[in-house]
């Protein structure tokens, strides 16, 4: 569809708040990405409301996570980047996998059962069916790639049988996606509890570096951050505090570890924080200027959702036709 070049495919929720975890693993190597395949990028409004949502802030962080990732380096010249409300081939197409994807499966989902029983007074059927939008939203584009995290693997290789499914009773409808998990090498820990994932959800703010929180945060944050009594930077097993912290250091500044070791050989964990602190934030602080500039030109971001719309419903449409067409729908020219 885009002269040979393969399509990468993925869907990001409208939430401003996304972490260093979300910036070193993913947004910080999607231009390097586009490089090599035809990529999309929508902002999932529409899967959003399968929980409860304030509308200022759904709006707002719709915005948001738009600047954030052009901030982060994605050129819309170069990438698609709109919003999922914006092109209505998504919910038509997820009508019609409804009708192909069994109950069973959906309710196997183990994100579903996780929602349903954090959010047990609102279980309602767009949760239920959430994994056949997201479905659409990838085979509309005829997708080869969709790089999503481990928690989303389960939900692609659902679409993967769906696709299956419709190409078996209609042949050559959908290219068959694959998933692509990022490397666990770049899990980003938690600063309070080591052993678990940074999550932007997370309770506890001390455990979390943000994208946008400002030096001082960024730095109280480390410096705050649990290590063990131990007081050598020495990246060695049992030492999660620390060898995440390195981690972090080496992802922003590209040294090793045994560089790293050198480095602060001598020096205290005090040192090391601070160091780790700074220059975390140095980094950040460009992204977060151009997000301020992205989110002072409300103007200019809408004209990117509507370049980006345009860009999608081209492609949407053309496959919504064909399937549509396959099912012997009436076509009205
Ligand atoms: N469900 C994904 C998440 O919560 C977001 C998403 C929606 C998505 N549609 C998608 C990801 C299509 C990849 C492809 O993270």
């Amino acid at each position: 569809m885009f002269q040979n070049q393969k399509v990468s495919y993925s869907g990001v929720q409208p939430s401003g708040n996304l972490t260093i975890g979300n910036y070193l693993g993913a947004l910080r190597n999607f231009s390097t990405y586009s490089e090599d395949y035809k990529c999309l990028y929508c902002v999932v409004d529409q899967h959003a409301i399968t929980v409860r949502q304030v509308p200022a802030d759904l709006r707002r962080r719709t915005y948001e996570t738009l600047a954030l990732y052009m901030a982060c380096g994605l050129d819309p010249e170069k990438v698609t980047l709109y919003v999922q409300s914006h092109v209505h081939e998504h919910t038509e197409l997820a009508w019609i996998l409804n009708c192909f994807t069994m109950f069973g499966e959906l309710s196997r989902m183990t994100q579903f059962k996780d929602k349903s029983a954090k959010h047990a007074d609102n279980i309602n059927a767009g949760l239920f069916t959430y994994p056949v939008l997201m479905a659409s939203d990838i085979l509309l584009y005829q997708t080869d790639v969709v790089p999503v995290g481990i928690d989303q693997k389960q939900h692609v290789e659902l679409c993967r049988d769906i696709a299956t499914r419709f190409n078996a009773l209609y042949p050559d409808t959908f290219t068959i996606p694959e998933p692509i998990v990022s490397k666990s090498g770049m899990k980003i820990m938690s600063l309070s509890e080591p052993t678990k994932k940074m999550s932007k959800s997370d309770e506890n703010p001390n455990a979390v570096v943000y994208i946008l929180d400002d030096k001082d945060t960024i730095i109280r944050k480390f410096k705050r951050a649990v290590t063990d009594s131990d007081t050598e930077v020495r990246f060695a097993p049992g030492k999660d505090g620390i060898n995440n912290l390195m981690s972090i250091y080496a992802c922003f500044t590209g040294k090793s570890m045994e560089e790293i070791e050198a480095e602060f050989a001598g020096k205290g964990y005090g040192d090391f924080k601070l160091a780790v602190g700074e220059t975390c934030a140095d980094a950040l602080a460009p992204v977060q200027q151009r997000f301020a500039q992205y989110m002072g030109d409300k103007a200019g971001l809408e004209a990117q959702m509507k370049k980006g719309a345009e860009e999608a419903s081209y492609i949407a449409r053309r496959t919504l036709s064909k399937v549509e067409k396959k099912l012997g729908f009436v076509q009205l020219r």
